[in-house]
């Protein structure tokens, strides 16, 4: 079945400008929909992204019904990785030395998923609230004593635990807000539930980042936006938000850590206008650059598969490590199905013994893995590439070989 279309069409979801489409994967299954057996109208639509001429906004040109991503069974566990387990605790860590000292502190999470980070500011006794409107996470979350509220974040939410909790010293989200078209709403709720000299903090992957490493999977139905220091800074300025630090993360492929505060309210740190030079420098939304992502991940594309056909006609076994959002663009696009790959594994519960989204190809449990080793596994969660090879070093052990496909298609 095709997606009922509710397109935002040509026009920006931020300021309204002109959006003119850079790339198109074609016809895309809901990244997270893994199912024992896809339904017959099992759900597409036309994942293509493209940049605004006014803001320069990179978004999707067509919106997937948040409903439809975020529910009581959405499969993503923020918990499922050592390294972002380490990660969130030390953003707890952080926050808990410098933004929540004051009497009483209170601290929002938009998207806590797990309650990887908010189960540390619990422990530590501070005022908190995780909005989460994912069903199945949440419960997690509550199990590790975090309190959370099971709904989407929006403006009309933000007055609510405004009347009922006060103002925020801290809201931060994690790969979250790129995940949410309606963003105006979500910063006139920030405007609202903010403490006078709060923060807004919010890390999602740099759009920068994608186009260096040419990692075109961070394209899919969830990642709404792929932000930059100049939009961000273009859509929070409306508002009366202002973009006071920014830094450079390495997780999940190159992340940027965003700090909002009320304009005029805090110091700018360096860091902005120098990252944005560096924007501006390697001119990052333009024409020509974007024109060249397009190219390289068609390369990447017509390389990944005739090596995948090469080791089939040679007889050789190939399995994929990572059943990720990320990967179903990557299989989707490249047409890649149980032919070229027979099997994925996973640490997900909920995701073992079903099938990948359109692609369907049976997710295994990590045990699989070992049993036997396959020659080659395809690491569709090469974002934990560290984590994953260290835990793995029997596969190379055995004579094993990677293989990655972003910056391009390498075996290892
Ligand atoms: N912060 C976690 C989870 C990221 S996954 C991490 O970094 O690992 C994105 C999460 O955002 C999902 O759990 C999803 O349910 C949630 N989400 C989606 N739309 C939201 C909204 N409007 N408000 C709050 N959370 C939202
Ligand atoms: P992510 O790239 O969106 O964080 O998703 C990672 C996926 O990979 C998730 O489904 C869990 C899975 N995974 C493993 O199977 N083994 C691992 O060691 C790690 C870190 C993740
Ligand atoms: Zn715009």
């Amino acid at each position: 079945m095709s997606f009922p279309k509710q397109r935002s069409g040509s026009r920006c979801r931020v300021c309204g400008g002109p959006v003119s489409e850079f790339f198109d994967f074609g016809r895309q299954p809901l990244s997270d929909a893994f199912h024992e057996q896809p339904p017959a109208d099992e759900l597409f639509f036309r994942l293509a992204v493209g940049n605004c001429s006014w803001c320069t906004m990179v978004q999707l040109m067509e919106e997937v019904p948040r409903d439809r991503m975020f529910h009581a069974g959405y499969p993503y566990l923020s918990s499922g990785s050592a390294v972002m387990r380490d990660h969130f605790g030390k953003v707890a860590g952080r926050f808990l030395e410098t933004e929540l000292t004051g009497p009483n502190p209170f601290v929002v999470e938009l998207g806590c998923n797990d309650g990887v980070m908010l189960r540390t500011i619990a422990e530590a006794g501070v005022r908190h609230l995780g909005v989460e409107p994912s069903g199945g996470v949440a419960d997690l979350a509550a199990a590790k004593g975090v309190r959370v509220r099971k709904s989407f974040f929006e403006e009309q939410v933000a007055t609510e635990i405004l009347a009922q909790d006060g103002p925020a010293d801290v809201i931060y989200a994690a790969n979250t807000l790129c995940h949410i078209p309606y963003l105006g709403s979500i910063l006139r709720g920030v405007d609202a539930l903010l403490a006078p000299d709060g923060v807004f903090v919010f890390e999602d992957p740099y759009f920068s980042d994608i186009v260096e490493r040419a990692s075109f999977d961070q394209i899919y139905d969830e990642h709404f936006y792929l932000f930059t220091v100049r939009s961000v800074q273009a859509a929070a300025r409306p508002y009366g938000l202002e973009l006071v630090d920014v830094e450079r993360l390495p997780v999940h492929g190159g992340e940027v850590r965003y700090t909002l505060a009320r304009a005029g309210g805090r110091r700018l740190a360096p860091a902005v206008a120098e990252l944005l030079a560096e924007e501006h420098e390697r001119r990052l939304t333009e024409a020509e650059t974007l024109a060249g992502f397009g190219s390289r991940v068609e390369g990447i594309r017509e390389r990944l598969v005739t090596l995948l056909r090469e080791l089939k006609a040679k007889g050789k076994r190939v399995a994929g490590y990572g059943a990720t959002a990320k990967s179903a663009t990557v299989l989707n696009y490249c047409g890649i199905g149980p032919d070229l790959i027979p099997y994925i594994t996973d640490t997900t519960k909920a995701k073992q013994g079903t099938k990948t989204p359109g692609s369907h190809i049976p997710v295994l449990g990590p045990e699989a893995f070992r049993d036997p080793y396959p020659d080659y596994a395809v690491l569709f969660a090469w974002n934990h590439a560290a984590e994953i090879m260290e835990k793995e070093v029997g596969f190379a052990g055995v004579g094993g070989e990677w293989i990655t496909y972003v910056p391009d298609v390498r075996v290892v």
